[in-house]
């Protein structure tokens, strides 16, 4: 066996005798690579921001910026990594360092002044500066915006750069204005900037890891075949694909599982096809990937992509992930009840397909079995026209939803022909609020019909008190949530 190695700023290094739960953050900083930072150890702050190849959506490969602290230092065997010590080109004792362009612009703007989490903002603005279609945005003559994200959440300056790029870092010194300068002032990378270069190369491939130290293994099938076979053998293997939920369960809670398998590079999980009946969406495609290859394709996903945490934690998390983390607030869920999804799952045994609607079945539980991977998402064809997706939450970004709330509506002649409501964080799971579909359908779409059906959608789930929010307030963002999206869709008309 081939023992796992990691390319770090161009240097190959052996991973061993890092423990299996090593994260690429504690690897990279006991290698003296001190410039990646850890903040929360949780994906919330982006200190801990550093490049890796990964396939792209445009060309070959993509510099994607990841949270270090999050991810298994073994699921990068094999892989290529960029901190920011790797951005600048030259130093030592016969010439100084040449700042690379996002530097360079983060210190004559005044971007930074501690300087704690200025590495992280320096590599998530790597990965925007090398986004091969930033270009596409660029627009010299409004100059940067002052104003709102538009609808999408985007918000991009002269040069193309998306400032929701930065999403996931956060800065408690500086301010975000020079910072926002600092990336609305980067230029297009040159014609012979290595890591531009880079892009027009295949990446890495995924390796067959299994790495294994002091009784704790992290595995990498290189087949769907192996790893359900493997799943088959290790029912308590915890799975990950983009591992967010690995890392803060490790970094915040301790766990260390015996045995982990990554599932994210597998082809099989990794199909995106639009056939003429549905959309196959494979469980382990990041959000990132979803929403840029897509491009709009599916609205109500177009409309969730942005309210989904950070762009950090896009680049890695998957629609499998969170389906298969059964959280109750998760905000992917609402979304596929409403486009009424089903679920390919897959075993040692085949295939078989569920539809969201009967997969969960209490708090964290659902109909898969002991070892059967959530292989790919279906989206039947075709889309209702008129959809909403509205996450109440504290902050507008980044945040964990108290209410999420999902409309898919057929509205033809003025009548509600169907109605699909999915909703979290109002019971034990994700649920469809059936009551509030049957009160709509069949209905004229009128302000009586919408204000019925809200009294009607207050009532459905069984929502807490927490810390997030009240019950009441739960049950009254419901019924809002339904008269909003009457207003829009009123609004749309009249103008
Ligand atoms: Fe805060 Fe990683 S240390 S996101
Ligand atoms: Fe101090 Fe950002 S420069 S936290």
């Amino acid at each position: 066996m081939v023992a796992a190695r990691i390319t770090v700023n161009g240097k190959e290094t052996r991973i061993s005798p890092a423990p299996a739960h090593t994260t690429v953050l504690e690897f990279l900083r006991e290698r003296g690579l001190t410039g990646t930072k850890e903040g929360c150890a949780e994906g919330e702050c982006g200190a801990c921001s550093v490049l890796v190849a990964r396939p792209g959506v445009d060309r070959p490969t993509d510099w994607v910026a990841v949270n270090a602290c999050l991810v298994p230092v073994a699921a990068l065997d094999g892989q290529e990594v960029v901190t920011s010590e790797g951005l600048a080109t030259g130093g030592g004792s016969a010439a100084p360092a040449v700042l690379h362009p996002v530097q360079e612009e983060m210190a004559v703007r005044g971007g930074s002044q501690c300087g704690y989490c200025t590495p992280g903002f320096i590599c998530s603005m790597a990965s925007e500066y090398y986004r091969p279609d930033r270009c596409a945005h660029a627009s010299p003559a409004d100059g940067p915006a002052d104003g709102p994200a538009d609808s999408s959440g985007s918000e991009h300056g002269p040069n193309g750069f998306d400032l929701h790029a930065l999403s996931g870092n956060l800065c408690r010194c500086t301010g975000y204005r020079p910072i926002r300068d600092a990336a609305y002032a980067v230029g297009m990378p040159a014609e012979d900037d290595p890591l531009a270069l880079r892009r027009e190369q295949s990446p890495p491939e995924p390796a067959a890891t299994a790495y294994t130290q002091d009784d704790s293994a992290f595995l990498r099938p290189g087949t769907l075949a192996d790893a359900v076979r493997l799943l088959r053998e290790r029912p308590d293997a915890v799975v990950v694909a983009g591992s967010t939920d690995w890392g803060v369960e490790v970094n915040i809670r301790s766990r260390r599982a015996d045995c982990v398998v990554a599932v994210d590079r597998l082809p099989e999980l990794r199909t995106l096809h639009v056939g003429s009946d549905h959309i196959e969406i494979g469980a382990a495609r990041t959000l990132t990937e979803i929403e840029r290859r897509l491009d709009g394709a599916v609205p109500l996903l177009a409309e969730l992509f942005p309210q989904f945490a950070s762009r950090l934690i896009r680049n890695s998390a998957t629609l499998g992930g969170n389906l298969g983390t059964g959280s109750p607030i998760g905000d992917s869920p609402p979304v596929l009840l409403a486009l009424e999804a089903s679920l390919v799952l897959a075993d040692a045994d085949g295939e078989r397909e569920v539809p969201l609607c009967d997969y969960f079945t209490g708090y964290r539980q659902s109909v898969r079995r002991p070892g059967e991977l959530i292989r790919a998402v279906r989206v039947p064809l075709p889309l209702s026209p008129v959809t909403a997706f509205h996450k109440i939450a504290k902050r507008r970004f980044d945040d964990i939803s108290s209410v999420a709330v999902a409309f898919a509506l057929d509205i033809e002649d003025g009548t509600v022909r169907k109605a699909r409501i999915g909703l979290g964080g109002v019971a034990a799971t994700p649920i469809r609020a059936l009551a509030t579909e049957a009160a709509l359908e069949g209905e004229p779409w009128t302000a009586r019909t919408a204000e019925a059906a809200a009294r009607v959608l207050r009532d459905e789930g069984t929502p807490m008190d927490d810390h997030r929010a009240s019950a009441a307030y739960r049950s009254a963002m419901l019924g809002q949530s339904l008269l909003k999206l009457y207003a829009r869709t009123t609004e749309a008309v009249s103008s």
